[in-house]
């Protein structure tokens, strides 16, 4: 990964879209299939946001009209590696607005006893070292699966890590950046606090239960 300041950065995504989606998707009564379209909302614009920095170069073109030198993302080798199984929904968002990303997926489950996070599951493209990565989580809660997923993300060694996810804890930020203080997180909203079961309050449930409509 090239240099990044320690700066510690969190990125709290405040545009009006996003926080009404986000109001939507905090509503207990919310359905499966209106839950899923607007985290799909949401999460193309979290991508603009996280992408919001990414350089550009100028190519010649014709228009109908007039060559030009015109603007197109330079590089564009992105990853989105999706923290199973509730990164899946925003990852499905993310891809319809940068459809040539690449894909990568992390298992964690936590071990009943040690509490510890074990991988089962890791696979992410083998160029990684030319690859924009962002990782991508709805939650992030107690932040022990977020910091092994990017300790694991990093053993790849790529070019750049972002994290997103749509609500934070304040307990998971200072976790996750007491690990990881070299990756950005942006998010959509930093709740008050966490349960004694780790959820986040008043937060929006179990986003995977509410992706999938999973909940019995
Ligand atoms: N994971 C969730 O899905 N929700 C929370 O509130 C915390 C972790």
């Amino acid at each position: 990964m090239t240099t990044q300041t320690l700066a510690k950065q969190v990125h709290v995504i405040k545009h009006p879209l996003v926080q009404h989606k986000l109001t939507f998707m905090r509503k207990k009564e919310t359905s499966t299939s209106m839950f899923r379209s607007l985290l799909e909302e949401t999460s193309m614009l979290l991508a603009y946001e996280v992408t919001r920095d990414m350089p550009v170069e100028l190519v010649s073109i014709e228009t109908p009209m007039a060559p030009m030198k015109a603007p197109i993302l330079a590089g564009k080798k992105i990853v989105i590696v999706s923290i199973l199984r509730a990164g899946d929904g925003i990852k499905e968002g993310m891809l319809k607005i940068l459809p040539s990303a690449r894909v990568g997926h992390i298992g964690l489950y936590r071990d009943p006893k040690t509490l510890v996070p074990v991988e089962y599951y890791f696979k992410v493209p083998s160029d990684m070292e030319i690859r924009d990565t962002i990782v991508v989580d709805p939650m992030l809660a107690t932040g022990n699966s977020a910091v092994a997923a990017i300790e694991r993300v990093k053993s790849t060694n790529p070019k750049s890590l972002k994290f997103v996810c749509l609500l934070a804890s304040p307990e998971g930020i200072r976790g996750f950046h007491d690990h990881h203080p070299d990756v950005p997180i942006y998010t959509a909203s930093i709740d008050e606090r966490l349960n004694e079961k780790g959820y986040i309050l008043p937060g929006l449930g179990d986003a995977g239960d509410r992706v999938f409509g999973t909940k019995t």
